[in-house]
């Protein structure tokens, strides 16, 4: 047997969203090809300890199945950047950007990818006025408070009067110094795979995630532990070609590399679509939607991983 591809599958990580890490990570180990990768699992555990110190030589290539601050944010990119060692994935901007909701936003806009209206503030900001609606005035209830830099729901409340903003105001900055404030959307939520290098990537067939109750929070995303969904959406094929151009400009946008998905409202009356964020490291089961939208365009996952870790060499030119 030839030399098998020794692949550092990287989990956990101290951000809250460990477990999906988890479970991201043991299905890629599942999956991977034996005959071609020897797959190794390095494990961080949530005050951010790596089991053993990667460097060239110990490892080929590094699979960074990291969600949410630390692992998708650019800060494991940069570390693996001043290693020298491939990665899978968006390289740092990228992922630094797409992780932060106020810069993914003035990227998105830049390129004319349509976003929600929004406003941000800091909490040196919202500490230093009584006046709060002014900050959120140009918006109409209801709105979601979000913190700028965090994923899966988490530090999000849906909020319908001053008294719950002031309260999710609160939470927001309990996980960042930025918070975001967005109008409520009625749509559809609609996702898109992008797959590929910085110049020519894929896009997958579009998704439709089944919203149970008002919107997908932490718990309908991931304790429930299956994405419920349509795939392929059923879209017109004309709103289906646009999710697709739009998720292309998207990841075009903020520099992406390898593998993002990215999530759309879908204002079926109106016919609009807005994106409403691009993920560098989506949730990546087998199961999950990035993954089963890929399948039903042709990718089956183990192809999947095969393609991102030649892109992972593309990318290092090695
Ligand atoms: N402007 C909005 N209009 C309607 N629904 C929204 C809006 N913003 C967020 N949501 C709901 O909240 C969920 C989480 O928001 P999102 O911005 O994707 O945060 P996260 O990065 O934590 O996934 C969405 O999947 C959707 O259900
Ligand atoms: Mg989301």
């Amino acid at each position: 047997m030839t030399e098998r591809v020794r692949v550092a599958v990287l989990a956990g990580g101290p951000s809250p969203e460990h477990e999906v890490s988890l479970q991201s990570s043991q299905a890629v180990l599942d999956a991977l090809p034996k005959d071609l990768y020897e797959p190794v699992t390095v494990i961080i555990d949530r005050q951010g300890r790596w089991p053993v110190e990667l460097r060239r030589g110990l490892v080929d290539v590094v699979f960074p199945v990291l969600h949410g601050p630390f692992g998708e944010d650019g800060v494991v990119q940069g570390h693996l950047e001043t290693l020298g060692i491939p990665y899978v994935g968006c390289g740092v901007l990228a992922s630094a950007v797409a992780m932060n909701k106020v810069a993914m936003r003035r990227m998105f806009l830049a390129e004319d990818v349509p976003v929600t209206p929004y406003v941000w503030f800091t909490g040196h900001d919202w500490r230093g006025t009584v006046d709060h609606w002014g900050l959120v005035k140009s918006l109409d209830w209801p709105m979601y408070v979000k913190p700028a830099g965090m994923g899966s729901s988490i530090g999000i409340s849906r909020v319908t009067s001053m008294e719950e903003l002031r309260a999710g105001v609160d939470l927001a900055l309990s996980y960042d110094r930025v918070v975001v404030v967005e109008q409520e959307v009625r749509a559809r939520e609609v996702i898109c795979g992008v797959l590929g290098g910085f110049d020519t990537p894929d896009v997958s067939v579009p998704g439709e995630l089944i919203v149970p109750g008002d919107w997908l929070d932490y718990e309908a995303k991931y304790l429930s532990r299956v994405e419920i969904a349509m795939i392929p959406a059923a879209l017109p094929e004309r709103v289906a070609e646009e999710v697709r151009e739009l998720a292309l400009r998207a990841f075009r946008a903020i520099g992406g590399y390898g593998l993002s998905r990215v999530d759309f409202l879908y204002e079926e009356d109106a016919g609009r679509l807005y994106v409403l964020e691009i993920n560098t490291m989506p949730g990546f089961t087998s199961r999950s939607v990035y993954a089963r939208a890929w399948g039903a365009s042709g990718v089956p996952y183990p192809e999947l991983l095969r393609r991102l870790i030649d892109l992972a060499f593309a990318r290092s030119g090695s």
